[in-house]
């Protein structure tokens, strides 16, 4: 068997960006991988297994069985069967398929005791990942889009941000968002003038910090992990961090899967599937200033993939 770094170096006849190559990558939500074991009766020392599809990669996925002391995920390419790096955090099993050059991003909220980590729902678009996270960080579609619940007419403007290019960790926020909502959360009694502050971590991975409702000097998390499966597919899966006690599992879902139905239609009609990064090729209006630092900070980072450039 091939180990995982010959696997990296065959990465080269594929030409994929090595920032992307060489990041883990959300492959599955750890609820649907445990109902994998369980429903499949998989006793002993024997492991359920699924598949998926990263980077253009068919890979295997072996959850552990019920019986196993040690929750350790096991992944290998299809293709060649080299074992490919997983890890389990935030909800979501984690692949790297070269080797990771850095952690998992961090998200220290996460450990904080008294937040529900929920994983929201997985969907499968076509349109490149980079597209979908663009998307996550554009406020001026909400009264359109989400009409009703996170914009409504006649509140179209964007108010002036603040974006801040974190250059240690390099990271990109944008910070002071403010929007009126009609319905912001789940625990939104009455319209908010909610404040927002997004986080680009990772190319395909962005975190929207959003006024919490009960408690208004805290934040719910909103991540977006985004996979990608090849250029112009992907698979979001939304995770959420909330503070709220009050709403069970089922509404809090329920509601993010909305505002996610509402974004896929949005996200199918795209043209062209893969994100443009060169200003020219779309033209941005001032309410898009997170978009062009986020297609700025991508070319930056010479991230091709899921990109016009790409391949
Ligand atoms: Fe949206």
């Amino acid at each position: 068997m091939r180990t995982a770094s010959s696997a990296s170096e065959a990465m080269n006849d594929t030409a994929i960006d090595e920032v992307i190559w060489n990041d883990w990558h959300p492959v599955a939500a750890l609820d649907a991988l445990d109902g994998l074991g369980t429903s499949s009766g998989v006793s002993g020392g024997s492991n359920a297994v699924t598949s998926t599809r990263l980077l253009g990669v068919d890979i295997g996925i072996a959850a552990p069985s019920q019986a196993q002391s040690q929750k350790r995920f096991r992944v290998w390419r299809l293709d060649d069967h080299a074992p490919c790096h997983a890890q389990a955090r935030y909800g979501v099993l984690w692949v790297c398929p070269g080797e990771p050059h850095r952690d998992i991003l961090a998200i220290p909220e996460a450990d904080e005791p008294d937040r529900r980590l929920l994983h929201a729902g997985a969907f499968r678009v076509h349109v490149s990942g980079l597209r979908a996270i663009e998307n996550f960080l554009d406020m001026g579609h909400f009264p359109f889009v989400h009409t009703g619940y996170l914009g409504v007419e006649p509140y179209t403007e964007v108010a002036p941000y603040r974006i801040e290019r974190d250059e240690v960790n390099d990271e990109l926020y944008a910070h002071d968002c403010r929007f009126y909502q009609p319905r912001a959360a789940m625990t939104a009694g009455a319209a908010l003038d909610v404040r927002y502050v997004y986080r680009v971590a990772r190319p395909f991975s962005a975190i929207l910090y959003k006024t919490c409702p009960p408690q208004p000097e805290r934040f719910d998390v909103i991540a977006l992990f985004v996979q990608p499966v090849d250029e112009e597919w992907c698979v979001a899966h939304t995770v959420m961090s909330y503070l709220d006690d009050a709403s069970s599992d089922d509404a809090l879902r329920g509601f993010q899967q909305t505002i996610f139905a509402q974004d896929i239609k949005i996200l199918v009609n795209q043209v062209p599937k893969r994100l443009p990064l060169g200003t020219g090729e779309e033209h941005p209006v001032r309410a898009d200033a997170m978009s062009v630092a986020y297609r700025r900070w991508l070319t930056a980072q010479q991230v091709t993939y899921g990109t016009t450039h790409g391949r």
